[in-house]
């Protein structure tokens, strides 16, 4: 196989939500394939001990604080990642969060926070990233979407209406932004163990169920979404957009529970 084809160098991408979970494992696979990276988090000093963990990869790390549910926020990072970069190849809109609860005791506010972290906040993300995508005329975005993507499970009604719109949105910016030599594409995970899902792994029934219930009998682990991440974000995908890709031990093939 031409090695060529998974080559980021020279690109720069932009990682949203890299202060832990899944973003940093994305973070260190685009690092690994040669490309720049720009880290984002609420907070910048929570990117510190990641940035340091990078330098091995010998790529340039810039960190930048961005909150997903503040529109200013949004523009500031794209303009600073711009300033510092010239342009920006490629973006893994990854930052996002869940509540979990019986949909009769989910609040108006729950409701929203989901939302707007997992829906409205990655749109305006890539509106602002596309900028100069546009102006460059290539781009690859990826959306994270999840298998809640494609199946509703009870405890997570926000999430899973979150992560559904995320699958329709990459449909439409796909078609918007295929002109301009954009593909838009969602990668989306099965179970990994991570803050947002770490209490459901303190519960031995659930880890039981969940293990014999994937047909590859285990939870996700950091390395196993890489190649369809960089694959995804180099030149091998380029006649691919609008696309949902499950990466998840093949548990979309049938239905499970995300509670116990
Ligand atoms: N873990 C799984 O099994 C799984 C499966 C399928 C899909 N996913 C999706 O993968 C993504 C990452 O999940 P994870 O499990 O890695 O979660 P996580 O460990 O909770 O990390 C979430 C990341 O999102 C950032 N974030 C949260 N709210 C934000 C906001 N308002 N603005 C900007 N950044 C914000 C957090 O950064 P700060 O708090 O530092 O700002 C953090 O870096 C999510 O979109 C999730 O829905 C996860």
């Amino acid at each position: 196989m031409n090695t060529s084809l998974f080559d980021l160098t020279g690109r720069t991408a932009v990682v949203t939500g890299a202060s832990r979970g899944l973003g940093q494992y994305f973070a260190r696979a685009l690092a690994s394939a040669g490309a720049n990276l720009v880290i984002t988090s609420r907070n910048k000093s929570r990117l510190e001990g990641f940035e340091q963990e990078l330098v091995p990869y010998g790529c340039e790390v810039f960190p930048v604080e961005l909150d997903v549910r503040d529109p200013l926020s949004i523009t500031a990072m794209a303009e600073k990642a711009i300033d510092r970069f010239g342009r920006l190849d490629i973006l893994v809109n990854n930052a996002g969060c869940n509540i979990r609860k019986p949909s009769e005791e989910v609040t108006w506010e729950d409701w929203n926070t989901v939302l707007d972290t997992n829906l409205r906040g990655p749109f305006f993300v890539a509106q602002a990233v596309a900028k100069s995508m546009i102006r460059e005329g290539y781009g690859r975005i990826i959306n994270i979407g999840s298998v809640t993507s494609v199946f509703g499970y009870a405890g997570i009604a926000p999430y899973c209406a979150s992560r559904g719109g995320i699958r329709q949105m990459t449909m439409s910016l796909a078609d918007d932004w295929g002109r301009h030599g954009i593909t838009v594409n969602c990668l989306a995970p099965g179970w990994f163990r991570t803050r947002q899902t770490e209490a459901l792994y303190e519960n031995p029934r659930w880890v039981e169920y969940i293990e014999d219930r994937i047909p590859l009998h285990r939870p996700g682990e950091p390395r196993d979404l890489d190649g369809a991440l960089v694959f995804l974000a180099s030149e091998s995908s380029r006649y691919m957009t609008g696309q949902c890709v499950l990466i998840d031990g093949g548990i979309s093939t049938g239905a499970t529970k995300a509670t116990v």
